[in-house]
């Protein structure tokens, strides 16, 4: 597993008012999207691409265009939504996928919820968007279930990190292509799950609470 946690001030300034407890909710909505937007740009690094041939004004030159198949976007349910605008932006032919995913009040395992996918994803590049990597039980379920289905490769794009989180994605995803890329590594998880310091629950902050 690779990890990549970003280092740039413009990251750091719009987290930082993300972390911010004023910050109101269609503020926290933007920025999410605009900070998503920058993550992508890492996230994409390895991106798969093919040469293409094309004619400019002056002459014939060997391009690169995206691969096909084209590579598959998957938020998970409910706060991955808040991530999407910003990830197509930059790449707008991938395919749109979803997954929800909870826990299992018995078990307290993951389970999937819900779920939009093709049936095949042999030779896919996917890309999973979940705002919060706590515990990372239900991001390491949904790398798993992406790549039982033939996924090649998995990106996790996440805001926020916990320590905890990554030393189980490390574990669970041991031997597959998983890259996860982070805004910030925060400290720590609390007692209750939440990553410290934080920005709370992110899937409240972006909808309001239901
Ligand atoms: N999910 C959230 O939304 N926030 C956290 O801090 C942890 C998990």
């Amino acid at each position: 597993m690779r990890v990549h946690v970003a280092d740039h001030p413009l990251i750091t300034h719009k987290l930082t008012v993300l972390r911010n407890k004023n910050t109101s909710s269609p503020t926290f909505r933007a920025l999410t999207e605009e900070l998503v937007t920058l993550l992508a740009y890492e996230a994409t690094r390895g991106v798969r691409t093919q040469p293409v041939e094309i004619e400019t004004p002056v002459t014939r030159t060997t391009g690169l265009e995206i691969s096909t198949p084209r590579p598959l976007v998957v938020p998970i349910l409910r706060a991955g939504l808040g991530m999407l605008d910003g990830m197509v932006k930059l790449l707008p032919t991938a395919e749109v996928g979803f997954l929800g995913m909870v826990r299992d009040e018995e078990t307290l395992q993951p389970m999937t919820y819900a779920e939009r996918l093709p049936d095949d994803l042999s030779n896919r590049q996917c890309f999973v968007l979940d705002p919060m990597l706590a515990t990372g039980g239900s991001l390491g379920a949904a790398i798993q279930f992406l790549i039982k289905r033939g996924a090649v490769d998995v990106t996790a794009v996440c805001i926020l990190g916990a320590p905890e989180g990554l030393e189980r994605l490390e574990r669970e995803t041991e031997g597959l292509d998983v890259t996860i890329v982070l805004g910030a590594l925060d400290e720590r998880l609390d007692e209750n799950g939440y990553i410290v310091p934080g920005l709370g629950d992110a899937g409240d902050r972006l909808y309001g609470l239901v």
